[in-house]
């Protein structure tokens, strides 16, 4: 760790640092485990210790909890569709303070995964301990090199995205998800349940995020300008389907220190709606995927309440354009791979609209960077 890492590099806060750093994050967390062979994709493959050591628990294992907090509960969710979709394991992710003390049912055969990015929240250390007593195999994500989630840990994958100074989580939330894409993957590989043209297409893709990440990047200067319409907004609503459901709740996490709310798009007509109007933004996230027709329809709703539309869409979108207000584009990837480049611009927008509002960025009112006590 140099004292590089500690400065604000000329960015006005920590957190815009970040959200910048997250390309370079990214290829820091694949090096040494992700190999990408554009001439020979079948070259293409990943080498993960942590399943080295542990493969046949986590091949045999009946069932996988992730337990989490805040941000890196949303990457668990994202993890939960990777998971399921390329080894088809039954994954369940709970909040890591409700775990603790639901008495909840673990197996020996079974594997829990912490996902912290301090490596010391007191709920998720907890949580482990109690998983670790009922003989769970327990599989930490975890950014804190040696902290104490870590070391409670049988084994895992540290996420190398450096030192996380804004309490807002930007590149540890893209670090997770990551990891736990090169996990779903690899296991999904071992397994025999991800077929060979998928995994090398995959890691193909998976390696040129960083690229992508730095294009969309390069659109903050219109995400700036963007957010001065929200600074006066009192609540939004962030609506997103299937991958993209747990961005829009990281998303309106980013903005929860102002006042915003992350919902899974189709519930919209369960109570939410009666929220919208002309004052209301409504952030979509509407990148092209099987559910993109339905939430186009949910946008509709939204435009016919005069509801004020900021959607993330895919390079090109011809349809999202002509409902919503404002589009922000990023380039098109595989469908899962979509979280790592739709969280970008929101990370950006909650911080411009925290900027233009005058909020301590780095520092929000009531927030800790760890929360080490209950
Ligand atoms: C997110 O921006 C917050 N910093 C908070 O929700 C955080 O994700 C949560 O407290 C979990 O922290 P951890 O990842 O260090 O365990």
């Amino acid at each position: 760790l140099d004292i590089s890492k500690l400065s604000k590099g000329g960015f006005d806060h920590f957190m815009l640092k970040e959200i910048y750093d997250q390309p370079q994050c990214l290829k820091d967390c694949m090096s040494g485990r992700l190999f990408a062979d554009k001439d020979n994709p079948s070259n293409n493959h990943i080498v993960l210790s942590a399943l080295t050591d542990y493969k046949d628990r986590l091949m045999s294992a009946k069932h996988i909890i992730i337990v989490a907090c805040g941000t890196s509960w949303h990457a668990g969710l994202i993890g939960k569709q990777l998971i399921e979709k390329m080894c088809r394991k039954r994954v369940e992710v709970a909040y890591a303070s409700e775990f603790r003390y639901g008495d909840p049912v673990i197996e020996p055969e079974d594997v829990v995964i912490a996902i912290s990015q301090s490596g010391e929240t007191a709920d998720t250390l907890a949580a482990i301990k109690l998983a670790k007593e009922k003989g769970a195999l327990i599989f930490g994500i975890v950014n804190g090199v040696g902290s104490s989630i870590a070391r409670e840990t049988d084994t895992g994958i540290y996420i190398h995205v450096g030192p996380e100074i804004g309490v807002a989580s930007t590149k540890a939330f893209t670090g997770q998800v990551t990891v736990l894409t090169l996990l779903a993957l690899a296991l999904g590989r071992e397994l025999g349940t991800l077929n060979n043209a998928d995994y090398y297409q995959m890691i193909e893709e998976l390696s040129e995020i960083p690229q992508k990440m730095e294009k969309v990047l390069e659109k903050a200067p219109i995400i700036k300008d963007i957010s001065r319409m929200f600074t006066y907004a009192h609540n939004f609503l962030y609506l997103g389907r299937g991958v993209n459901y747990p961005v829009a709740m990281e998303g309106a996490l980013k903005l929860k220190e102002i006042s915003a709310e992350g919902y899974p798009a189709a519930e919209m007509k369960h109570g939410p709606i009666a929220l919208v109007d002309q004052d209301m933004p409504i952030v979509f996230l509407a990148t092209h995927h099987q559910l993109y027709e339905k939430i186009i329809s949910n946008m509709q709703e939204v435009k016919s309440r005069n509801g004020r539309i900021l959607a993330v869409v895919t390079e090109g979108d011809q349809q999202v354009k002509k409902i919503a207000d404002n589009v922000l584009e990023i380039p098109r990837t595989l469908n899962a791979l979509v979280p790592l480049l739709s969280v970008v611009p929101l990370q950006l927008l909650a911080y411009y609209v925290a900027v233009d509002k005058g909020l301590d960025v780095d520092m929000p009112r009531n927030l800790a960077k760890s929360v080490t006590v209950e």
